[in-house]
């Protein structure tokens, strides 16, 4: 096992009923904004619990954030922020808006250009508090640092991090999930599942205890994910969703082991030229990624395939291979289409792609940094 320092400043506050909890986590003069998408929360009655559990706050709603957040809706909350005199970020919503208030809340205390944060890598050193309650199982989010942002002009959707923009609390309640589309819940264990094969699918470095937790949560995700589309109300099958896709990215499984991210920084940049949703992406690259980079992989995927796909017979290679298809039937079983051609893309935009990673400085990604732009190249046109 590698060395690792592990903390995770955020609490989870679980389950049915939870969204009245917040009363508690948000000091008690606070001025809040409370930041959401498109509309879901208003539509499933979210909203309305948030707004009855802030009681006599000053709160004040920024709606409209985008999936995939873009950097130009965002900084018009910053500007609302500043004119109300926010002192607390309220996100309510999936990933999108999570990441989104990230973004916001670092903005408001960085000096200089914003956009920075994401292009330059400017250290980001302070941030607003802010909460989540969580609507869509899938990214981590609420339970993380991380945030991607793109920006609309320049055609980027990039990554940040920093310890300042953990969310204080997370409110996880399965019942708020019971309103998504079922392209959305696919999406959702897709994402998932490719977060634990980053950070599980590299090299073995006897991290038995990472290796069985991942091993875990991606065996759970391949029993609840098919039910959740089946049973919408299934509370059981809800609540183990929503933990599985919180501990897929919190920090825990990833500590003292190598990680790849490959599969999603290649599936960034087909977001950001094409718009495909994020974990259509992963579907259409993770199973090329792995065929191309299986030399590599190759001891953590016939473990992969052992422990997680009950495959134990066969050559090696027969093996590899099984996995690797498991894999792509499972997510199309899903209903997610795992070529860029399902989603009437084919190979014209590969070299755009190729030079979009370049210019964004990854030209050495993976836990080796043996994905350069070539091997990138050949991934994309084994993904058409
Ligand atoms: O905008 P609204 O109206 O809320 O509708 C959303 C949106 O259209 C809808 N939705 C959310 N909760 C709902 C609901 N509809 C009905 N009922 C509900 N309960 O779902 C749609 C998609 O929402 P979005 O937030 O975009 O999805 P997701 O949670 O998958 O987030 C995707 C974003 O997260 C980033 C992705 O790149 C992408 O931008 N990621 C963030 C990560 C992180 N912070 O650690 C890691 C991930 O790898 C990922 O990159
Ligand atoms: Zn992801």
């Amino acid at each position: 096992m590698q060395n690792f320092i592990f903390r995770n400043p955020t609490k989870i506050i679980f389950g049915e009923g939870q969204i009245a909890a917040l009363n508690a986590e948000i000091p008690p003069d606070a001025r809040v904004l409370i930041t959401s998408g498109g509309g879901s929360v208003k539509s499933n009655g979210v909203l309305a619990q948030v707004q009855a559990a802030l009681g006599e706050r000053a709160w004040f709603v920024f709606g409209g954030i985008e999936p995939n957040p873009i950097y130009e809706t965002l900084m018009q909350a910053v500007a609302m922020a500043r004119e109300k005199n926010i002192d607390f970020l309220l996100a309510v919503g999936g990933g999108s808006v999570i990441d989104g208030t990230k973004f916001i809340a670092a903005a408001l205390k960085f000096d200089g250009e914003p956009w920075d944060i994401l292009e330059k890598q400017a250290e980001v050193r302070d941030a607003m508090p802010f909460g989540s309650v969580l609507t869509l199982p899938a990214t981590g989010s609420e339970m993380n640092s991380g945030s991607v942002i793109s920006h609309r002009a320049r055609g980027d959707k990039l990554p940040f991090n920093s310890e300042a923009t953990y969310p204080r609390f997370s409110v996880l309640d399965p019942t708020t999930t019971y309103s998504l589309p079922p392209r959305q819940i696919a999406n959702g264990v897709v994402d998932a599942f490719v977060h634990i094969v980053e950070q599980y699918l590299t090299y073995p470095v006897g991290a038995s205890v990472q290796d069985r937790f991942a091993e875990g949560l991606l065996i759970t995700l391949t029993e609840v994910g098919p039910q959740a589309l089946d049973e919408p109300h299934n509370y059981e099958v809800r609540a183990n969703l929503m933990w599985a896709a919180t501990m897929a990215l919190n920090g825990l499984i990833g500590a003292g082991v190598p990680q790849d991210w490959a599969t999603h920084m290649l599936g960034h940049e087909i977001t950001a030229l094409h718009g495909l949703d994020h974990a259509q992406t992963l579907a259409i690259v993770l199973p090329a990624m792995l065929s191309v980079r299986r030399e590599e992989k190759r001891a953590k995927l016939l473990q992969y395939a052992e422990r997680v796909w009950n495959i134990t017979r066969g050559s090696e290679e027969d093996r590899i291979t099984g996995a690797i298809t498991a894999t792509r039937v499972f997510f199309e079983r899903l209903t997610v289409g795992t070529r860029l051609r399902d989603y009437k893309i084919g190979g014209a935009s590969i070299g755009t792609l190729v030079a979009k990673l370049e210019e964004h400085g990854m030209t050495a990604l993976g836990e080796h940094g043996g994905v350069t732009p070539e091997v990138a190249r050949q991934v994309y046109q084994m993904s058409v």
